[in-house]
């Protein structure tokens, strides 16, 4: 199946498992920090059945392989059937996970990640920042989706302050905020 027929196919699938998806402007900017991110692994946090991961793929370089996190058991089993679908597509190499976020991140090694887009629980975000910070390869980029609505906690716009990470939000419908250590 091509790119743009699956774009779709993934689009009216998400609304039938009632997925609030990222929107195609968000996934643009998606794949252009895919195209730009450095060699390392591309994480997709909160994957659902995998339309970010789509656009994420769409960027991304052959040298970048994409680890898909979805911790629901029935959102999992579509993630992992297009997840192939995926790779067929854009020959990128997707693996699906199906785990927990925050607890995956933790069993990843230091300096190792290229980009990650995390869609986790907002109440997540400031856990999902400070496990990150040391598990990002040098030139990562972070992506943190619904940084309008629904907005997370004070706490994770302080972290970012505190740990001097630069960061800028693209004004989406939902806000995608874009950062760097
Ligand atoms: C807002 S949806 C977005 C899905 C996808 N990013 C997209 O744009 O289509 C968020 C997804 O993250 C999953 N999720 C939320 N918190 C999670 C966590 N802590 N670990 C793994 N998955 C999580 C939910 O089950 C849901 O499928």
């Amino acid at each position: 199946m091509g790119i743009l027929r699956l774009l779709d196919q993934l689009e009216s699938m998400s609304r039938k498992h009632f997925i609030p998806s990222i929107s195609r402007i968000d996934g643009a900017a998606l794949a252009s920090l895919a195209f730009q991110a450095p060699k390392g692994t591309i994480l997709d946090l909160g994957a659902g059945i995998g339309y970010s991961t789509l656009w994420l793929a769409i960027g991304a370089q052959p040298h970048h392989k994409i680890i898909a996190v979805e911790y629901d058991q029935n959102l999992y089993t579509e993630l992992e059937h297009y997840a192939e679908e995926i790779t067929k597509a854009t020959g990128i190499e997707i693996i699906p996970v199906k785990a927990e976020a925050i607890e995956y991140l933790k069993t990843l090694p230091e300096k190792t990640i290229a980009l990650a887009f995390i869609d986790i629980e907002k109440h997540q975000y400031p856990q999902a920042l400070q496990e990150l910070l040391p598990r990002l390869a040098p030139g990562a980029t972070l992506a943190f989706h619904n940084a309008y609505t629904p907005r997370p906690p004070q706490k994770f716009f302080q972290l970012l302050d505190q740990h001097k990470v630069t960061y800028k939000i693209i004004p989406s419908e939902s806000g995608l905020l874009i950062a760097k250590p």
